[in-house]
């Protein structure tokens, strides 16, 4: 029989995003500073402990997977992580969030170990601006890596692009476009003001309505129905388009009532809340030689812990930060 995990408001809770590692080859400006430092090796999860507590979760259940990172294909072994992720059973969807920088060469071996779904990050179509944005060089290998992955059948492919109006603003309508000549579904993200200076994103912010506006300009839009496992996206099709774009309002249109989701940081607590600092330690039960039931209790403290929405807070196009947060994505 169906096991529905509860949150503390009664929120069924069906999806678990597990951060590989901290680390990314790419130094993209909203996510990274500078001062970013790697959490030392002992510190993050083992392969091994992450495959426990996904079991647990999906025990318990889970039956939604992200594996995220940092840079998850930057992680050796991953492979072997997805292959046995995906065959846990109860599990009944497994994707994964990349940079794109390495899926080239990796796209037809994670296909093989049994994943069906990436989300892709690319901010803009300009070689040049992907360069400034990210501090490499890149932008011909993410390309490579999306179009690998829709060779290898990756279904539906996700490009997940930051709204930035001092960066990449002018970029939105090229983007949206590859939904006309792709089945992609192409994501626009509001800028979220998670560990980063607080005055870099008083003009940064866009909100999902202006970039709503811009696009209604290509065509009309028609809104697609939204699953219940479906994550956080308002979602439209250009009339006639074999791809989708999606509106993630993070800031100004909170889908917290709809929150189905938990989350496993790279050095092992989880956390309720994207835009909360509360986390619930995991890493120390797990070197201790916690039990099964040990963990699964963390999981249901981690649920009871969910608050009813996140305390970040914007009023007309200024955001305050109220907390801060370490984690992206
Ligand atoms: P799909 O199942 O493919 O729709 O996945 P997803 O949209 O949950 O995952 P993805 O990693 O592609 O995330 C897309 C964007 O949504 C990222 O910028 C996330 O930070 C943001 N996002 C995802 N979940 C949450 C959430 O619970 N709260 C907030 N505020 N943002 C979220
Ligand atoms: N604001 C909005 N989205 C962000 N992401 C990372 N940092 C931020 C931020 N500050 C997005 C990335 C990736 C997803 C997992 O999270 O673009 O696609
Ligand atoms: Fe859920 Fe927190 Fe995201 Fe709101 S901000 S949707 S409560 S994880």
């Amino acid at each position: 029989k169906e096991k529905v995990l509860l949150d503390g408001c009664k929120r069924p809770v069906s999806y678990m995003r597990v951060s590989v590692t901290d680390r990314c080859n790419l130094r993209c400006r909203y996510c990274m500073t500078h001062q970013t430092r790697w959490l030392p090796r002992d510190q993050v999860l083992t392969l091994e402990e992450i495959l426990r507590v996904v079991r647990i979760a999906v025990d318990a259940g889970i039956t939604k997977v992200r594996l995220t990172g940092g840079e998850p294909l930057h992680r050796k072994g991953v492979l072997g992580l997805v292959e046995r992720v995906s065959r846990l059973e109860g599990l009944q969807d497994l994707s994964l969030t990349t940079n794109g920088t390495l899926l080239a060469e990796k796209a037809r071996a994670l296909r093989r170990a049994g994943l069906r779904r990436v989300n892709i990050s690319l901010d803009t179509l300009d070689a040049e601006m992907f360069h400034r944005l990210t501090g490499a060089d890149l932008f011909e290998r993410v390309w490579q890596g999306i179009m690998a992955a829709a060779d290898e059948g990756f279904a539906p492919v996700k490009i997940n692009t930051v709204v930035m109006r001092d960066f990449n603003a002018a970029q939105l309508e090229r983007l949206a476009d590859l939904s006309r000549q792709y089945p992609f579904h192409i994501r626009f993200i509001e800028y979220m003001p998670i560990g980063i200076d607080p005055h870099e994103s008083d003009d940064r912010f866009m909100p999902m309505t202006e970039v709503r506006q811009r696009l209604e300009r290509m065509g009309p839009l028609e809104p697609i129905a939204n699953g219940p496992s479906d994550g956080p996206a308002a979602r439209f099709r250009f009339v006639g388009a074999p791809g989708e774009v999606g509106f993630i309002g993070a800031m100004s249109h909170h889908f917290c009532s709809r929150c189905n989701r938990i989350r496993l940081t790279a050095d092992g607590h989880l956390r309720p809340c994207l835009l909360s600092d509360e986390q619930v330690d995991v890493i120390s039960t797990l070197r201790r030689g916690g039990t099964d039931a040990d963990i699964r209790d963390l999981i249901v403290a981690t649920l009871a812990h969910k608050g009813s929405e996140h305390h970040l807070r914007f009023c007309g196009n200024r955001m305050v930060r109220t907390r801060m947060v370490s984690i992206g994505g």
